[in-house]
C-alpha cells in the first residue's frame, strides 16, 4: 500500500479563508483589527524562519503583526517587562514568545507573565490547565492543527488507537489532552510514548493513527508504524544536505519513504503540520480579540 499524502497547506488555506471572514466581521463589528505581537530573542535561525512565516500569515488575513526582536543578551527583567507592556496595550490581542528562549532566561517565568486572555499559544498554566479539565479557552496552535487536519481528512477519531510519541509541553501533552476530550475529532483512546518507554515500536504498532513529536529524525521506522495507520508528522529537524542551496533541509520525525509504503496515509515534512500550526495560531489570535471585545 502506498499512502495518501495529506497536504496540510490545503487544510492550512481553508482555516486562512475562515480567519480572513472572522477577522472582516470583527473589523465591521468594532473598527479595529486584531493583533498579534511575537516577541523574539536570540539569533536562532529557525526561530527567525518560523517568526517570518506568522508574520506573513497574519498579513495575508488581515491580522496587524508586530515583531519585537530582541538579542540574546537580553535580560529577565527586560524581558518580563515586555511582557507586561504587552499585557497592558489594548492594540494587543494575542501574545506569543518565540520559544525556545535563550538558557539564561527562566522559560517558565516568562510565560507565567503573560496575561492568560491573551495566550495565544495556550500554554499559560490557566490555560494548560482549563485544557486539561475540558474546558478550553486558548489550546497550544500544533495540536489544534493536528487535530483539524485528522478531522479534515475524516478519519475517525471515535475510539480510535492513538499514540503519540513525545511528552512536550507544546505537543505531547496539550494533544493528549486534546484527543482525550469527549466530542468531534476526539473521544480517543490516548497512549504517550517517551524516552521511559520500556518497548516503544509495541506501542506504536497498536497505533490506529500514530503521531511523531519526538524532535528528531527517525524515531519513527517504518516496523513501527500498523500496517493501514495514519501517520502524522510533528517534527522538523534542520539536517545538512550540501546539495541544497541553503546547505540544509528540513526532515521530520518519520522514516517518511518507507513509512508511506506501509501507512495509508501520512504528512510530508515540509508541507503537513507546519503550515497548519500557523493557521491555528491566526485563529488563536482572532478567538482572543473577540474574546476582549465581548467582555
Ligand atoms: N517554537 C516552536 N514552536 C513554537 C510554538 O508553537 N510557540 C512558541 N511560542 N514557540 C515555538
Amino acid at each position: 500500500m502506498t499512502a495518501r499524502i495529506i497536504d496540510g497547506k490545503e487544510v492550512a488555506s481553508k482555516v486562512h479563508e475562515e480567519v480572513a471572514a472572522g477577522v472582516a466581521e470583527y473589523k465591521s463589528k468594532y473598527a479595529k483589527v486584531p493583533g498579534l505581537t511575537v516577541v523574539l530573542v536570540g539569533d536562532d535561525p529557525a526561530s527567525h524562519s518560523y517568526v517570518k512565516g506568522k508574520e506573513r500569515a497574519c498579513e495575508k488575513v488581515g491580522i496587524a503583526t508586530e515583531t519585537i526582536r530582541r538579542d540574546a543578551s537580553t535580560t529577565q527583567e527586560e524581558l518580563l517587562e515586555i511582557v507586561e507592556g504587552l499585557n497592558n496595550d489594548p492594540a494587543v490581542s494575542g501574545i506569543l514568545v518565540q520559544l525556545p528562549l535563550p538558557k539564561h532566561l527562566d522559560e517558565d517565568a516568562v510565560i507565567h507573565a503573560i496575561d492568560p486572555m491573551k495566550d495565544v499559544d495556550g500554554l499559560h498554566p490557566e490555560n494548560a490547565g482549563l485544557l486539561m479539565l475540558g474546558q478550553p479557552r486558548f489550546a497550544p496552535a500544533t495540536p489544534l492543527g493536528v487535530q483539524r487536519m485528522l478531522v479534515e481528512q475524516n478519519v475517525d477519531m471515535n475510539g480510535a488507537q492513538v499514540v503519540i510519541v513525545g511528552r512536550s509541553k507544546l505537543v505531547g501533552m496539550p494533544l493528549t489532552a486534546l484527543l482525550l476530550q469527549k466530542g468531534v475529532g476526539a473521544n480517543s483512546t490516548v497512549t504517550v510514548c517517551h524516552t521511559g518507554t520500556k518497548d516503544m515500536a509495541a506501542e506504536t504498532r497498536r497505533a490506529d493513527v500514530l503521531i511523531a513529536a519526538a524532535g528528531f529524525p527517525g524515531a519513527v521506522t517504518p516496523d513501527m508504524v500498523k500496517p493501514g495507520a495514519v501517520v502524522i508528522d510533528v517534527g522538523v529537524s534542520r539536517v545538512e544536505d550540501s546539495t541544497r542551496k541553503r546547505g540544509y533541509r528540513l526532515t521530520g520525525d518519520v522514516e517518511f519513504e518507507g513509512a508511506k509504503e506501509v501507512a495509508s496515509a501520512i504528512t510530508p515534512v515540509p508541507g503537513g503540520v507546519g503550515p497548519m500550526t500557523i493557521s491555528m495560531l491566526l485563529v488563536n489570535v482572532l478567538q482572543a480579540a473577540n474574546l476582549a471585545a465581548s467582555n
